[in-house]
């Protein structure tokens, strides 16, 4: 188990490797699956509606390397300047659902901003199967 102040400054420095040649808009995520820390980043290609957020990214590979379950996930979107309102930089509503199956029980840290929280506030009434 990490802090939040932990998890999120790897979640930051994750950040700095964001490829975002389109939006410039850095994403870093952090997590902790099992006993182990996985980062992503915001990767854009060409073909803009085909983006990978940095959320999705760090949760398919935790999924990839076999590590379970998701116990903590932190998100900071470094170019969203201090005094910008909490929606530029809670996570978009796809990789909430991808949050909502994947880490379920997962304690969500976002860089600037006080509270914790769990999918089932971000995602109410989430689908599933
Ligand atoms: N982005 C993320 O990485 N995570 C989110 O939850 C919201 C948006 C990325 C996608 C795109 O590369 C950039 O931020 C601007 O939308």
């Amino acid at each position: 188990m990490l802090s939040r102040v932990e998890l999120l400054q790897l979640a930051r420095q994750a950040a700095l490797r964001a490829h975002c040649p389109y939006s410039h808009f850095r994403v870093g995520a952090a997590l902790v699956a099992g006993d182990q820390i996985f980062t992503g980043v915001n990767v854009e290609i060409s073909s803009y509606g085909l983006t990978l957020c940095a959320e999705r990214s760090a949760l398919a590979a935790a999924i990839s390397a076999g590590a379970s379950p998701v116990t903590q996930v932190a998100v900071a979107c470094i170019d969203t300047p201090p005094e910008a309102p909490a929606n530029e930089r809670t996570p978009c509503g796809a990789c909430r659902q991808w949050l909502a199956d994947l880490a379920p029980q997962a304690t969500i840290y976002i860089d600037g901003i006080a509270e914790d929280f769990t999918i089932d506030k971000l995602l109410p009434y989430a689908f599933g199967l």
